[in-house]
């Protein structure tokens, strides 16, 4: 089928095999390109589908030659109907880790579920034995608890008063006031049961009760800060407190891995589009007037940049890592420059519809959200049939 992309909003409705595999080629030659890094070998990456957690995948196994698991939750096509992008990145990504000669095998499912953990760790059990580097990097909207089965839904609220402030459609371009209402009843319990530290804890938990961690064995997982600008609602949000509750949890579970030498990280990562970040109000004009100032000063990462950045100069230095004074790792630290800050708050209060897209990088927002979705990539021929019917390789 010929395949041209179809938005709803911050979504896009389809998804471009052939594009999913260019951007997946183009992050292995960057990663190649870097040279080789002496990270962990046997690695599981719980969100391994898009993002930083598929960026983690391609750093892990063509940085250093590792064996990877990838869990994640996508939707595989059907005749006439696209996959979700993620699905096609996974297929592009095991096709080019076992022309590599790399161990890599997926899980499509609810990686929330008892049942996917089991899954998992089976898998681990009869094919690597045990695992060295966790790398949890989930974004979810909705989490059903295991055990009690409720069904928790996060949301992207301020918490204690109305926050109202500029925000961009970045389809049309315009620039508009909105305002968010507080946080209410179990908002703030449901948004830190869905991204919060809880199920992070219950994967490693299990990993170690089966005796499926290596000794040394690192987890990571992924968390964002940002400016004043956004904080109302993003970290003094829900969505904040279910940051404080991940960052946390990381001393709990390094505490719980003292006898195996183990250690638990949070890895605080610059804002990027992704399907989770358009998802959030002013994020995207934020990100915008990000992308400008970065790219003027030659500082400007995607997610494959940033990964290899932790990799090869936090995680895997062969230094000590370098933490923060509340012990995460910073790779946000360009993003942060006040001289970059200073800039992006100026320009925030000049910004209109009118002149957004000289003021800020409109075009780079827009050209990184298409090619979330495979979309806008060189050398792909959209007018060409193409087959929406890819597997992947090795998929349980
Ligand atoms: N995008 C940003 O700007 C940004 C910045 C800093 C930190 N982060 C953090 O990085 C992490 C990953 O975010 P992202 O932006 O890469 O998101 P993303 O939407 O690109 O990726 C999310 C991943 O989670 C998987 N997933 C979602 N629900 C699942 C489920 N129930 N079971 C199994 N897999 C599931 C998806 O399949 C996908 O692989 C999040 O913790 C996010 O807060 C994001």
């Amino acid at each position: 089928m010929i395949i041209e992309p179809r938005m709803r909003g911050f979504i896009c409705l389809t998804a471009h095999p052939d594009g999913c595999e260019q951007n997946i080629k183009n992050q292995i030659e960057y990663i190649k390109s870097k040279g080789a890094i002496n990270g962990a070998k046997k690695v599981l990456v719980i969100g391994a589908s898009t993002g930083f957690g598929l960026a983690s995948r391609i750093s892990s196994a063509f940085g250093s030659n590792a064996a990877t698991i990838g869990v994640f939750f996508e939707k595989p096509p059907t005749e006439g109907r696209t996959a979700s992008p993620g699905w096609y990145n996974s297929a592009a990504f095991e096709k080019e880790a076992h022309k590599a000669g790399l161990y890599a095998k997926s899980i499509n499912g609810d990686a929330f579920s008892n049942e996917i953990k089991k899954q998992t760790l089976d898998l681990i059990k009869a094919d690597l034995g045990q695992v060295d580097l966790i790398i949890y990097s989930l974004a979810s909207p909705v989490r059903m608890h295991p055990t009690t089965g409720i069904l928790h839904r996060s949301v992207l609220k301020p918490i204690g008063g109305t926050f109202t402030n500029k925000t961009v459609d970045f389809h049309s371009g315009k620039v508009s006031e909105i305002s968010i209402e507080p946080s209410s009843g179990d908002d703030i319990e449901n948004t830190v049961a869905v991204m919060g530290g809880e199920d992070w804890k219950m994967w490693i938990d299990a990993l170690k009760a089966e005796n499926l961690l290596a000794p040394g064995a690192t987890t990571v997982a992924y968390s964002y800060i940002g400016p004043s600008l956004t904080e109302a609602v993003y970290r003094k949000g829900t969505i904040g407190r279910a940051k404080d509750d991940l960052e946390a949890t990381a001393f709990t579970i390094t505490d719980s891995l003292a006898d195996i030498d183990g250690k638990a990280y949070v890895s605080v990562n610059k804002a990027l589009v992704t399907q989770a970040s358009s998802a959030i109000p002013v994020i995207p004009l934020y990100i915008s007037l990000l992308y400008k100032i970065m790219k003027e000063e030659g500082i400007h990462e995607g997610c494959i940049e940033q990964i290899q950045r932790l990799y090869a100069d936090r995680l895997f230095s062969g230094k000590e890592i370098p933490t923060d004074e509340k012990g995460r790792i910073r790779v946000d630290d360009w993003e942060m420059r006040p001289d970059v800050q200073e800039k992006i708050a100026k320009l925030w209060q000049e910004a209109t519809t009118e002149n957004l897209a000289d003021l800020g990088d409109l075009e780079g927002y827009r050209s990184d959200f298409h090619n979330l979705f495979g979309f806008g990539f060189a050398g792909v021929d959209y007018k060409a049939e193409a087959n929406e019917m890819v597997g992947v390789e090795s998929i349980a």
